[in-house]
């Protein structure tokens, strides 16, 4: 059964209104159960700014199309825990070709990948790998209430959710990803698994409610990188685990990379630092039993432009002559997970 697509703006607006509501309830529902009153209203208030925003982008009505346009159908046939998947094409009785234009409707795709109704969404990055590389050295994620800082469209939240988690609460700042995430909860409705679109900064203080907060693929965005661990140590329940993936430089604890301007052409990387000097900086902002348990080069088969992203990749951010360099002359990305307590 397909959704009927509306034809004006408004139309879109008000059934996107409606998921909104459903998801604004179930969320503030969840946050009451363990959130203090005060900062549960802050949290509203910056998820209905954030839908504000969301509603009145540019892009609006090509991703919400795309998003209404997909079957409306109960799936039961689900699995997260191995990748993400939704459904198979026998699912229902729209075509792979008009699914597939649906989904494509919400380009680019960069986190991944997703399988919807039979579709596979080959995103430029294969976020699996790096959920590979970071699963093996959590505490059990069973029964946690777990916050993803930075959660892109959510691939790694479902995973998750795929290991038992009790709850999940992603924030970001995009819209785009904020739908994305979306086209997972028409299909998952009731999971304990939301999008919060609003940045770190916003987050309340002090909260001290979760049990193990991520930040992966941020803290090189961050201009307060010790700002931004000391907010992600605020947001702890006592015992709670912190998992921090970023971008790293070889050298000594006294290394630390600030590009002039671009960094593999990206131009919000402002600290780069050693893996020695990144414990230093866990440490100092107050977390214990620190360790680096995965180093990993990143590869032009991890991240690339695909189908789904067909803009610049990774290869197009190196040195062609000297793939070991980034166009600019800096070390190719390599990337440090860590893991730290409270
Ligand atoms: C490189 S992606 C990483 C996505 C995902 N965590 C991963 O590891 O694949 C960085 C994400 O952080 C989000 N972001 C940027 N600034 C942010 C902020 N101040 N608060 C929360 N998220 C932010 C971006 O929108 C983007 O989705």
């Amino acid at each position: 059964m397909l959704y009927a697509l509306p034809s004006e703006k408004r139309g879109v607006v008000k059934i996107l209104k409606q998921y909104q509501q459903h998801e604004r309830e179930n969320l503030q529902a969840l946050l009451s159960t363990f959130v203090q009153a005060d900062d549960v209203a802050t949290l509203m208030g910056h998820f209905d700014a954030g839908w504000l925003k969301l509603l009145n982008h540019g892009d609006f009505k090509r991703w919400s199309s795309g998003l209404l346009s997909l079957p409306k159908i109960e799936v039961t046939d689900i699995e997260l825990k191995t990748s993400v998947r939704v459904g198979t094409k026998d699912s229902c009785d729209t075509t792979q070709t008009d699914i597939e234009a649906s989904l494509k409707a919400l380009f680019p795709w960069r986190k991944g990948p997703f399988d919807i109704l039979g579709v596979r969404i080959n995103t430029e990055w294969r976020s699996d790998w790096k959920w590979d590389r970071v699963l093996p050295h959590l505490s059990p994620l069973a029964g946690k209430r777990v916050l993803d800082i930075g959660c892109g469209s959510g691939y790694h939240m479902w995973r998750m959710l795929g290991e038992g988690a009790k709850s999940v609460v992603g924030i970001d700042t995009s819209s785009l990803f904020a739908l994305q995430f979306a086209v997972m909860k028409r299909y998952l409705p009731h999971a304990d698994v939301f999008y919060l679109p609003t940045g770190i900064d916003e987050m309340p203080g002090d909260m001290q409610c979760f049990d193990t907060v991520f930040s992966m693929g941020i803290l090189y965005h961050r201009r307060e990188p010790i700002e931004h661990l000391l907010k992600a140590k605020s947001l702890l329940a006592e015992g709670g685990e912190f998992v921090l993936e970023t971008l790293v430089v070889d050298g000594d604890e006294q290394r630390c990379l600030m590009p002039h301007k671009r960094y593999a052409k990206m131009k919000n990387v402002w600290f780069i630092p050693s893996v020695a000097m990144l414990e230093i900086w866990l440490k100092r902002a107050g977390f214990s039993q620190v360790s680096c348990v995965d180093l990993n080069v990143t590869s032009t088969e991890e991240q690339r432009c695909t189908d789904w992203m067909q803009f610049e990749s990774l290869a197009d951010y190196l040195d062609p002559n000297d793939p070991s360099l980034t166009v600019e002359g800096y070390p190719a990305p390599k990337r440090a997970v860590m893991i730290a307590k409270v």
